[in-house]
């Protein structure tokens, strides 16, 4: 996909519908092993956070096109050791043909798109997870054929996966439904700017009420209720949390095709009951091996194929 290539992903409103349209139709190509691609370049993973799936499904991914992965863990890099971000990311630059990073604020992110020419890639940050919804819609659109027109309902905190949830669904003409305690609600410039992608033909629902979100909906989402760097404050959110647990009561309001969907990790019992992640209705296996299809298309479209 040319008009990707040397480009960042920062977030997800960084493609535009027919970009992502794109991505999910070459993410299905490779998954059914109808495109061989080859793509013999650098990627540098710059991950001030735990990760099993963006690390490995990054890694493997770029492995399978013929690159090769450097593991920049800050913890034996100077970065970690307060060497300049805008010294760093101009460094890495000359080396490395394109980064992923996960770390907590979203401005380091920006700080080294601007100091770095190569291709950055948001690996999760504290406002964002745009790879993670590349998986997931991928998902939808396996599960359901046609994206247009379903509704995805996420239940719990308004954290860095429900803002690119709300963010990527709009994009796709999807109607996206946000459950959530009062003050634990989105941030309202990711609400607003995906109130304006929508323009009023699709729904974007803020609420806190997760029976009214649910019902009817093709996709029930969950994720952590304390994200990393706030666990801290995982007990205390439990209680104010449970209402939106995603549980066989919840899921009945659901349409009766419902899948259910959560990034991974899981706290069974908490955000999600065993039952329902082990139920008919659960597609997360297949969600998790779907980050390393659509993160390989999107290698190979920041990149170019060789
Ligand atoms: N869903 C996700 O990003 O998982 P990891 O934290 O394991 O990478
Ligand atoms: N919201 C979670 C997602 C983990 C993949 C976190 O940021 O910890």
């Amino acid at each position: 996909m040319e008009a990707l290539k040397g480009r960042d992903l920062l977030g997800v409103a960084d493609l535009n519908a027919s970009e992502i349209q794109e991505l999910l139709e070459l993410a299905a190509q490779l998954k059914a092993g109808k495109l061989n691609l080859r793509c013999n370049k650098v990627l540098g993973l710059l991950f001030y956070k735990a990760s099993t799936r963006t690390r490995v499904s990054f890694s493997v991914a770029m492995y399978q096109l013929g690159g090769q992965v450097i593991d920049l863990n800050p913890n034996v890099t100077q970065v970690g050791r307060g060497e300049p971000v805008v010294d760093t990311a101009r460094v890495l630059d000359r080396y490395l043909d394109i980064l992923a990073i996960r770390t907590f604020e979203q401005k380091q992110l920006e700080t080294f798109a601007e100091y770095a020419q190569i291709p950055i890639i948001n690996a999760l940050t504290d406002l964002e997870h745009p790879c993670q919804v590349l998986a997931d819609l991928l998902t939808v659109q396996e599960c359901f054929g046609e994206l247009a027109g379903a509704t995805l309902t996420y239940l719990g905190d308004g954290n860095n996966v429900a803002h690119s949830l709300l963010l990527g669904c709009a994009l796709v003409g999807m109607n996206v439904r946000i459950a959530t305690p009062a003050n634990y609600q989105p941030d309202n410039r990711i609400v607003e700017q995906a109130r304006r992608i929508a323009d009023g033909k699709t729904e974007v629902l803020i609420t806190d009420d997760p029976v009214t979100a649910a019902k009817g909906a093709q996709v029930l989402y969950t994720d952590v209720w304390a994200s990393m760097g706030q666990e801290a404050l995982a007990d205390e959110r439990i209680p104010i949390f449970q209402p939106y647990q995603v549980n066989q009561e919840l899921l009945s309001h659901a349409d009766p095709e419902a899948i259910v969907l959560h990034c991974l990790p899981a706290h069974r019992g908490e955000e999600i009951t065993d039952e329902v992640m082990e139920g008919k209705r659960s597609r997360l296996w297949d969600q998790a091996e779907n980050r390393m299809h659509a993160q390989k298309a999107l290698l190979v479209s920041l990149l170019g194929a060789d």
